[in-house]
């Protein structure tokens, strides 16, 4: 995804509310940073003081698995059309809501692989959507009403602000966590967040968490996730798991899925628990655009499917990626080799920050660094952690993601990607860290 367009608006023809509504939320550092990168774009050879981009958890880490086994092993999926092959025809004219069949079977073949077997998935339950992106809105659209409210734990993925809000005319509250205790959820912050939407007349319809976390990269633990469970049941609302970095988890055995703690519970406790996932993260494919649905509710399998019409995956993807996934030798080996290399990566960066003096919430996943660099605040306020940012945009040119764009409560925290660019590259920009936090104890 590209950075915002900016333009003057000096338009005399009115637009819509929505249209004209803040609620995108793009004025934000998080998406700056990338403008910022788009215009002053780091290459080793033409341009090696350019801005690396460490705001983008964009995983191409294992692109050679994907692009081999195309390749090599499945001719049949490519992208090239063969005279006479499966073919142009099929995929040109299908466009059913509820997918090729084969493919919703590969996809709950693939989200059982990630989570080691331990659980099924109902190919009749996944509703395909255009990335998770998508499901997000969509699962907000039916789940809460305009002016109501989704509990979202801080931080967050700043990409909330867009798709739960702007169009669904939905709350976000935060339950806000603190590094106290690492982020987690603590059931004090549900508590006071629930209270706090009460306060203000908002009817609350359901928690949205990130499991494993962005920005944080570690997983929710088994126990936090049991009592918001708990929490979702005595208030009588849903429970919204975005697994997105499920498969990107280091070793697979630390990660808990919401399916996992739902299995033996009943009816009235399952129909409100509701799983998104997409192939952006874990396969690295978010060009592909390719999101699921899955919920335990029969109704919102219904409507989802009927609303995803709006927000279909090409047919053409949908065939592609169906061999690959359902090919479980193939798909074994993917996640595991990616799980190995995504730890290799995080411990680079985590040693070379640690080398600096800077440290990093202790993570188990995903693609990315929760940084603390709260000690190098000149005031430890939001405005100190913005001033932070523009030095390290501007001067060390390292495109880093404030906490505050992800509604930490805490200043000096800062998400940094470390999977998005190659080992070298990766190595320039912990070398201008280390020079920068050098220069600081000379001076
Ligand atoms: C937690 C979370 N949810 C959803 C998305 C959007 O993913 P997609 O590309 O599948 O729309 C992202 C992307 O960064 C994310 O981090």
């Amino acid at each position: 995804m590209g950075a915002p367009i900016e333009r003057p608006n000096n338009s005399s023809v009115e637009l819509s509310k929505m249209a004209v509504s803040d609620t995108h939320g793009e004025d934000s550092p998080y998406f700056a940073g990338w403008k910022a990168y788009d215009e002053d774009p780091y290459e080793e050879s033409h341009n090696p003081s350019g801005v690396i981009q460490m705001g983008l958890a964009e995983n191409q880490v294992s692109f050679d698995l994907l692009e081999g086994y195309l390749e090599k092993k499945n001719p049949e999926g490519s992208l090239t059309w063969g005279k006479g092959s499966y073919g142009f025809r099929e995929n040109a004219l299908f466009q059913d809501y509820h997918g090729l069949k084969s493919f919703r079977q590969a996809m709950a073949s693939f989200m059982e692989q990630i989570r080691g077997k331990r659980v099924k998935f109902d190919p009749e339950r996944i509703v395909l959507t255009a990335g998770a992106t998508a499901a997000n809105e969509l699962l907000t659209f039916i789940l809460a009403n305009p002016g109501d409210a989704l509990l979202v734990p801080t931080p967050y993925y700043p990409g909330f602000d867009r798709d739960l809000r702007w169009r669904t005319g939905v709350r976000i509250m935060p339950i806000h966590c603190h590094s106290s205790n690492n982020f987690q959820i603590t059931p004090e912050a549900l508590e006071s967040a629930f209270e706090e939407a009460r306060a203000m007349n908002t009817r609350v319809r359901g928690v949205l968490i990130t499991n494993p976390s962005n920005p944080l990269g570690a997983t929710v633990q088994r126990k936090v996730l049991e009592n918001l469970l708990d929490f979702c049941v005595r208030k009588n609302i849903h429970l919204v798991s975005d697994e997105i970095y499920s498969g990107s988890v280091f070793h697979a055995e630390e990660f808990t899925s919401v399916t996992e703690i739902i299995e033996n519970r009943d009816e009235s406790v399952r129909e409100r628990v509701h799983i998104v996932y997409s192939l952006s993260k874990d396969l690295g494919l978010p060009g592909f655009r390719v999101g699921t649905i899955y919920s335990y509710n029969d109704n919102v399998v219904r409507t989802a499917r009927r609303m995803s019409s709006f927000t279909l995956v090409s047919s053409q993807t949908q065939h592609m990626l169906a061999s690959m996934l359902s090919n479980e030798e193939f798909a074994e080996k993917y996640v595991r080799i990616n799980r190995e290399r995504l730890r290799t990566r995080y411990e680079m960066m985590v040693e070379g920050l640690k080398k600096a003096g800077i440290e990093c919430l202790n993570g188990n996943a995903g693609l990315f660094c929760w940084v603390n660099m709260s000690p190098l605040l000149k005031n430890n306020t939001k405005g100190g952690e913005l001033d932070l940012w523009d030095v390290i945009l501007k001067g060390l040119k390292l495109n880093i993601s404030p906490g505050s764009s992800c509604h930490c409560s805490e200043p000096g925290w800062f998400r940094v990607c470390f999977a998005n660019m190659s080992e070298k590259t990766l190595d320039v920009a912990l070398k201008r860290i280390q020079e920068f936090m050098d220069q600081r104890r000379r001076f």
